[in-house]
Parts: C-alpha cells; sequence; structure tokens
C-alpha cells in the first residue's frame, strides 16, 4: 500500500514541547554524577591570559568561570598543570604536587577550585602516569648511576646487550624509543619525546610514590582524573623484537603489559576507592574499554577513545580528503559497537575534540564557508548531547573554531609536528616534507591549540600583551564569543541549548537505550534514544547536500522538535515515509 503522502510544518520550540520528568529509573543503572556530566575540557596554555605574556593562566580562567558557568557544563577537565619544561606541553611533568610557574601558584589553583566548586562545577586534572619528564629529580637520580636507588624508576637497557628492539616514537627526531644516555652507557626508554622518559611500573616503590602525587591533588579536593595513555603503565620489560610471533596485535608489544589490571586495581584501592572522584582513561582502538571500566572490576570508570583513529586514512581512489559521510560512517559504527561493548557493564564516553585532534568542525563538519560551519558545528553539537555516555566537549568548539592551518612549519609549536616534520625533510626531502605540512593542516594538533577566541579585540581578547605562544587563528573577528552572544543564531547560543536539553531529558538522553534507524544511510546518522517511557529521535545529516531519512518512527506519532540548528520554523519535512533535512541539519524529535 502506498504510503499516506505526510507534510508535518511543525513549529514548534524547546517550551512548547511541555514533558514530565521522573528520576524514577531501574536502580540497575547505578545513577551517578560523572555518568551525567558534561565534562568541557580547558587547554590553560590557550584559554586566557591574565597577565599579559602571551601564555594562558589560572587567573585567566578565573575570570571566565562566570562564562563557562553559563554553557550550562559540570565538570571541568584542566590539561596538565604541574611544573615542565613543556617539551610536549605540560605532559613532560617534573613535579607532580606543584603548579606551573606559567600558570600561577598554588594559591590561583586553590581560587580556582573553590570558584568552580562556588558555581556547582567539578574538577579533574590530567594525570600522566606512564612518563615523567628527564628534569623531574626522579631521573636526573636514575642516571647517576646503575645504582642508584632511583635507577629503576625508569626502564634501562645496558648497552653491553647490544641495540635494543626497536620501538617507535612519534615525538624523537630519530622517531626512536630510546636514547642512549653515556652516563651509565645504557639506553633509557621513551616512547614520547626524549625529555618523556618512561616510568618503570615493575617498581612498587615508585607506584608508591606516585601515589602520593595523585593522592595530593584529591585532598585538596579535586573532583578525579583523566589518565593519560593509562594502557601504557605496564609493559613486557624484557623488549621483544616485533615480529609478530608473541603477540598478534601491534599495540601489545607497546603497552597494555601483562600487570596493566594489576597496577591500575592497586591504583583504585590506594588512591580512587577512597574518594568520590571520576577517572577517566585515555584509550586506544586496540584496548577492549569493558576490561578497564566494568565497575566490578574497580579500576577505572570509563575511557574514552578518539574515533578519528578508526577513520579510513584515505578515500578508495586513494585521496587523503576523506569526506564527511565516510567519516560519519566509521563513526556511527565506533559508537554503535561501543554501545553495544559497555551496555551491561562499565559506561561509555563521546567525545569528537580535544588537544590531539584537529578542530572538530573542520574535521567532522565543514568549514569550507561560513553558513556550514555554523551548521556543522551544531549538528555535532547535536550528536555529542544526544548520544548515550559522558559528553567531552572541547574548550572553543562552542563558538565553532576551526583549524588554523599554518602554512610554515616555524609556526608550529607541536613535538609531534615538528619531529615528524624533521625526520621527513632529512629522509625524503623537502617535497615530501611540503606534502607533510599540507597533512598538518587537516589533521595537526596545533589546529586545536590556538588561543581562545574571546572577542574582536587585537589577539583574540586572549592577552593584553602583544604576542601570543601560539598565533591566533586569523578568523577571530568573526569567530569569537562576543559576537556570538549577541546572535541569536550562533553555534555558541545553540550549545547552551542542547546543553540544557540533555540535562532536562537526562533518564532519555543520558540513561536511555539507543538504537539506530536507517542503520545503513549513507550520510544521515539517525538514532532512537528510549527510556522513561519517551522516546526520542535524531536524524543528523552529515553532508553538505540535502538528505533523506527514514521516518516509520514518525507515522503515527505526534512529534514535537526539541531542538533545530534551522531556526527558520520549518518543522519536520516529511514526505513518503522519509524525513528530509537540510544541508547539516540536525533533529531531535520528542515522539
Ligand atoms: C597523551 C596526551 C598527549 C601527549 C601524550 C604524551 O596522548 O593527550 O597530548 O602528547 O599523551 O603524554
Amino acid at each position: 500500500m502506498k504510503q499516506s503522502t505526510l507534510l508535518l510544518s511543525v513549529l514548534l520550540t524547546l517550551t512548547a514541547c511541555q514533558k514530565e520528568t521522573t528520576t524514577d529509573l531501574d536502580p540497575s543503572q547505578q545513577h551517578t554524577w560523572w555518568k551525567e556530566a558534561v565534562i568541557y575540557q580547558i587547554y590553560p596554555r590557550s584559554y586566557a591570559d591574565s597577565d599579559g605574556d602571551g601564555v594562558g593562566d589560572l587567573r585567566g580562567i578565573i575570570q571566565h568561570l562566570d562564562y563557562i558557568q553559563s554553557l550550562g557544563v559540570d565538570v571541568v577537565w584542566l590539561n596538565p598543570i604541574f611544573p615542565s619544561p613543556n617539551d610536549d606541553n605540560g605532559y613532560d611533568v617534573s613535579d607532580y604536587t606543584a603548579i606551573m610557574s606559567d600558570f600561577g601558584t598554588m594559591q590561583d589553583f586553590d581560587e580556582l577550585l573553590a570558584g568552580m566548586h562556588q558555581r556547582g562545577i567539578r574538577l579533574i586534572l590530567d594525570l600522566v602516569v606512564n612518563h615523567s619528564s628527564d628534569e623531574h629529580p626522579w631521573f636526573q637520580e636514575s642516571r647517576k648511576s646503575r645504582n642508584n636507588p632511583y635507577r629503576d624508576y625508569y626502564h634501562w637497557w645496558p648497552a653491553e646487550k647490544g641495540i635494543p628492539p626497536h620501538r617507535h616514537s612519534d615525538m624523537d627526531p630519530d622517531l626512536s624509543a630510546w636514547r642512549y644516555d653515556s652516563l651509565t652507557n645504557a639506553y633509557y626508554l621513551h616512547y614520547f619525546s626524549r625529555k618523556q622518559p618512561d616510568l618503570n611500573w615493575e617498581n612498587p616503590r615508585m607506584r608508591q610514590d606516585f601515589y602520593k602525587g595523585m593522592r595530593f591533588w584529591l585532598d585538596k579536593g579535586i573532583d578525579g582524573y583523566r589518565i593519560d595513555v593509562a594502557s601504557y603503565c605496564s609493559k613486557d620489560t624484557l623488549f621483544p623484537e616485533i615480529d609478530f610471533t608473541r603477540y598478534k596485535s601491534f599495540g601489545d608489544y607497546y603497552c597494555h603489559g601483562p600487570h596493566v589490571h594489576d597496577y591500575l586495581q592497586e591504583m583504585y584501592r590506594e588512591v580512587f576507592g577512597k574518594y568520590d572522584c571520576m577517572t577517566v582513561g585515555e584509550g586506544n582502538p586496540w584496548i577492549n574499554t569493558l576490561d578497564f571500566t566494568d565497575a566490578r572490576r574497580k579500576e577505572f570508570n570509563m575511557f574514552y577513545v578518539n574515533a578519528n583513529d578508526v577513520v579510513p586514512k584515505q578515500m578508495p581512489d586513494g585521496s587523503p580528503l576523506v569526506t564527511s559521510d565516510v567519516k560519519m560512517q566509521a563513526l556511527r559504527s565506533f559508537y554503535t559497537s561501543q554501545d553495544s561493548l559497555l551496555h551491561d557493564a562499565g559506561w561509555p564516553t563521546v567525545i569528537l575534540g580535544n588537544h590531539d585532534l584537529p578542530r572538530m568542525q573542520s574535521y567532522w563538519g565543514d568549514d569550507s564557508t561560513p553558513e556550514l560551519a555554523r551548521l556543522s558545528s551544531q549538528a555535532l553539537i547535536t550528536f555529542l548531547m544526544t548520544m548515550r555516555g559522558t559528553v567531552f566537549f572541547y574548550g572553543g568548539d562552542e563558538i565553532g573554531m576551526n583549524n588554523v592551518r599554518f602554512e610554515h612549519i616555524e609556526d608550529y609549536n607541536d613535538i609531534v609536528t615538528r619531529s615528524y616534520y624533521a625526520n621527513i625533510l632529512s629522509t625524503k626531502g623537502a617535497a615530501a616534507a611540503a606534502e607533510y605540512l599540507e597533512q598538518q593542516k587537516r589533521e595537526g594538533r596545533d589546529n586545536a591549540r590556538t588561543p581562545m577566541q574571546w572577542s574582536s579585540d587585537p589577539q583574540a581578547g586572549f592577552t593584553t600583551g602583544s604576542t601570543t605562544w601560539l598565533k591566533v587563528n586569523p578568523n577571530y573577528p568573526q569567530v569569537n564569543v562576543a559576537a556570538e552572544e549577541a546572535d541569536s543564531l550562533s553555534v555558541l547560543q545553540y550549545f547552551r541549548k542542547a546543553c540544557a536539553l540533555r540535562h532536562t531529558y537526562k533518564p532519555t538522553l543520558v540513561y536511555g537505550e539507543y538504537s539506530l534507524v536507517d542503520a545503513h544511510n549513507p550520510t544521515v546518522f539517525s538514532y532512537l534514544r528510549t527510556g522513561n517511557d519517551e522516546r526520542i529521535l535524531v536524524a543528523i545529516n552529515f553532508s553538505a547536500s540535502p538528505a533523506v531519512v527514514d521516518a516509520t518512527l514518525l507515522k503515527d506519532a505526534s512529534p514535537c522538535v526539541l531542538l533545530d540548528n534551522y531556526l527558520d520554523n520549518q518543522g519536520l519535512q516529511v514526505s513518503e515515509g522519509k524525513l528530509s533535512l537540510r544541508p547539516w541539519q540536525a533533529q531531535v524529535i520528542l515522539l
């Protein structure tokens, strides 16, 4: 039978959609604050500079606490704020219990924490467990002699055993993770930069010393940790040759070693289990996140994985310009599998951008015109705010900041970009190095690290000084907080609405079931969230062309549009059983 043609033009606003909320939910779902949280990540170097030296600092964040509160977010994650020579911008820690002088003082930190708590915002810090700085006193001691008491705080390979089996480092100009130290005629391991020697978690004394630093901040009242490259702490310390006879997976040669769960469970007993805190580990696609987050195992609450890592690196024709529909399909399958993996235990996370990734608008969305930039940012926000799991949101994405796309290697600060560039230039020549720079315009980490764009004042209002540690994105006169506060169509205004919606419909949007709709649709990511006797349909067009998606669910419903990034009140366009969506249109519909 031919389906009746239905054209719905529903003019509905958030306030028009009346609903009753109840918190009477299945107790087995174990509701907690961190599951319900929208987490806002702040890269302190780039957020706001209070003293004019061109580097963001804690007082800069303090000055913007009311703004952060106005977003409606629940938790702030700060990238490392500890003393560091900044070879890898704070991920090379030289003292785990103090504040980096660039960022301020312990008094500033205390004021920041108090200011957040007064506003009902929690704070989590970034904990680097796999390595310290080579300027940390432990390493300074360790390298002095082979029988120094701190020798076994790190991994050493005596040179008389020959050259150690190859391990790769993204952050070394030689791309090698072993560095020879003539002082004791031995190599030390550094998976990251040569100034980030790997800590030896096999050593119980090191572990106990490490836990002291962790407790220090929790005792001060922080609300948890994001744990950097968490599964790297245990490795096969025989460092076998990588020949896939011993392990099948490349990652198993590097991390996720035989004692990883022992160490994380000990960490829980010694630290996390003593506090009401949240923990989220940084993972990668090759680990089973359930193994770390099943609450019964007492390790971490959550893991996040960058979905960018599961996107094909090129199109079938070999082009490196991967289109947004192909990315969406990878994203959809990644998040759908994650949801089923963590359905009965563990807890998912939702993330599209952070300090290690290009800007989400440029990578997942479309910044080719200001209109598409706005719409695609809003579409991505819709995804984040309507998925099951804890939401991670990277500062600056709420105003639709995009990739800066530096032209010259001198513009880059990131050690990954600089190390690879140097290596490619010396091994493959100038043309290959130029090609690498093009790729970095799409994928480089510095794209996400440019200063926050507060206003159209010089340096985007980030600093009163005349220089910034990394150049400001030249689009700041158009894309900035002040301009978006005054524009009802802006990404910022949409972010606040979407965040409020997530909280209002928490029983369904946070805890409710997730199921795919029109699972193979080439450009539209659509899913149903059900919980608390209500059903919410989400449809997001991941393309700059109009698209349709199956609308069977709308047939006998009295749909109410909760959120739409097109504000021209056209409502739902349903015809012949299909919902039509305009370029990058996102609709959230209460059925
Ligand atoms: C993590 C951090 C990244 C850092 C690396 C080494 O991946 O997110 O920024 O460079 O670990 O610590």
